[in-house]
C-alpha cells in the first residue's frame, strides 16, 4: 500500500495567517500538522508518501525532508493550482500505479491513528473505505448518508440541507478503481474536482464503498479556533517534564513541560503549557492551554489558551489569549494593564497591542 498526502491547499479559512506559512506546518504541542500525518502513515507499515505541494512546496519539503526521520520515503508531486482532491489523485496517477492506497489531508488531526480504519481495509478491500464522525454542523464537510445497516447510499459535498450530521473525515483508503472515477467526473460548482463525487460515482457504478464511524479524535484544522482547541486537546496528556532551567522565584503548577535550553524567570505557568528549547519566559504569567516554540521572548506578558511558534516575541502585553502567533512575530508593548486581546499574527509580524 502507498500513501498520498494532500498539502496543496491554500488554507483560505486561515487567511491572512496562512499567507505566511502552509496551514500544514501549524505547530499542534509543538510539532506540525503534516508531521502527526506522516506518523500515522508510517504506523501502517506503509513506506511509499506521494506528496501533494503546491505553492509553498519549498517550506513543506524543507519541513519534512525526505521522510526518513518518519521511515518513509516522500516522492514530492507538484499541483500548479487547487482543483480539488479528486485532481490530486489524478495528478499522483504515475506514482500510484495500480497499488491500493491511504488518502490523506494534511490538515487532518487524527492523534490516535488510522490503524484500525486500515485493518478494516485490508480485510474487505473495498473500493473506496471512508471514515465519518457526527459534527454540529455538517455543511462545512462532505457528507455521508448510510442505510440502518451502515452502507452507503449516498455523499454529498458541502450540502445546503445535509441529509445526516455524519461529516467525512480527510482519510480515504482506495483500490486502483478510484482513477476510473476520478477521470469520469466533472467540476463541481466551486470548479474543483471533489473526491465526494468519485466516490459516488463508485457507488453508482456497482462499486462497495464502506464506511465506518471514527472512534477516536479527529479535528480538521482548518480554521484557528479548531486549531487551539486540537492544541488544548492534545496538552490534556502532556506528560510534565523540566530540561530547562526555572528559577526559585518561579512557580510551575500542573502538567508543565520546559524543553532544554529554556529559561524561567520570576514567572508562574499554569499546565497544561509546553516551553520550547531555547525560550526566555521572564516576569510572566503563562498557560493553561498554551504551547509556545522554541527560542521565543516572552516578556511581562500574560498568556492563556494560544500557540507561539518558534523565534517570537511577546513583551509586555497583559492579556492575550486565544491567538495564534506565527514565527519570529513580535507583539509588545500595550500600555492598558487590562486589555485583553485575541490575535492570529503571521510570521514576522511585528503588532503593537493598544486598548
Ligand atoms: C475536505 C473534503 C470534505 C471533508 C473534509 C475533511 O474539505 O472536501 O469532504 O469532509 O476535507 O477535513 P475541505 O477541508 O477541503 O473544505
Amino acid at each position: 500500500m502507498k500513501a498520498l498526502v494532500l498539502s496543496g491547499g491554500a488554507g483560505t479559512r486561515l487567511r491572512p495567517f496562512s499567507y505566511s506559512m502552509p496551514k500544514q506546518l501549524i505547530p499542534i504541542v509543538n510539532k506540525p500538522v503534516l508531521e502527526y500525518a506522516l506518523e500515522n502513515i508510517a504506523a501502517l507499515g506503509v513506506t511509499e508518501v506521494g506528496l501533494i505541494v503546491g505553492d509553498r512546496a519549498d517550506q513543506i519539503t524543507e519541513a519534512l525532508g525526505d521522510g526518513s526521520r518518519f521511515g518513509v520515503r516522500i516522492t514530492a508531486i507538484h499541483q500548479d493550482e487547487p482543483r480539488g482532491l479528486a485532481q490530486c489523485v489524478e495528478l499522483a496517477r504515475t506514482f500510484l500505479g495500480d497499488e491500493d492506497f491511504v488518502m490523506y489531508l494534511g490538515d487532518n488531526m487524527l492523534p490516535d491513528g488510522i490503524a484500525g480504519i486500515a485493518e478494516e481495509f485490508r480485510a474487505h478491500r473495498p473500493a473506496a473505505q471512508i471514515v465519518v464522525s457526527k459534527v454540529p454542523d455538517p455543511r462545512a464537510f462532505g457528507v455521508a448518508e448510510l442505510d440502518a445497516d451502515g452502507a452507503v447510499v449516498a455523499l454529498e459535498e458541502k450540502p445546503r440541507n445535509p441529509r445526516s450530521d455524519l461529516a467525512m473525515i480527510g482519510v480515504y483508503f482506495f483500490t486502483s478503481a478510484v482513477h476510473r472515477a476520478v477521470r469520469a467526473i466533472e467540476p463541481s460548482a466551486r470548479g474543483e474536482l471533489e473526491i465526494t463525487d468519485a466516490i459516488q460515482w463508485l457507488l453508482d457504478h456497482g462499486h462497495e464503498v464502506k464506511a465506518g464511524e471514527y472512534s477516536g479524535y479527529w479535528k480538521d484544522t482548518g480554521r484557528a479556533d479548531d486549531v487551539l482547541e486540537c492544541n488544548r486537546h492534545l496538552l490534556a496528556t502532556l506528560v510534565p517534564r523540566v530540561d530547562g532551567q526555572v528559577d526559585a522565584a518561579s512557580e510551575l503548577v500542573g502538567p508543565v513541560v520546559v524543553e532544554a535550553g529554556a529559561r524561567v524567570f520570576r514567572s508562574r505557568i499554569v499546565g497544561p503549557v509546553v516551553i520550547g528549547a531555547d525560550t526566555l519566559v521572564e516576569d510572566s504569567r503563562i498557560g493553561p492551554d498554551t504551547s509556545v516554540g522554541r527560542d521565543c521572548v516572552l516578556r511581562s506578558t500574560r498568556l492563556t489558551d494560544s500557540i507561539v511558534m518558534a523565534g517570537a516575541s511577546i513583551t509586555h502585553v497583559p492579556g492575550l489569549h486565544g491567538s495564534l502567533i506565527g514565527r519570529s512575530a513580535r507583539i509588545g508593548p500595550s500600555d492598558h494593564a487590562e486589555a485583553h486581546s485575541r490575535l492570529v499574527v503571521g510570521d514576522h509580524t511585528h503588532v503593537e497591542v493598544a486598548a
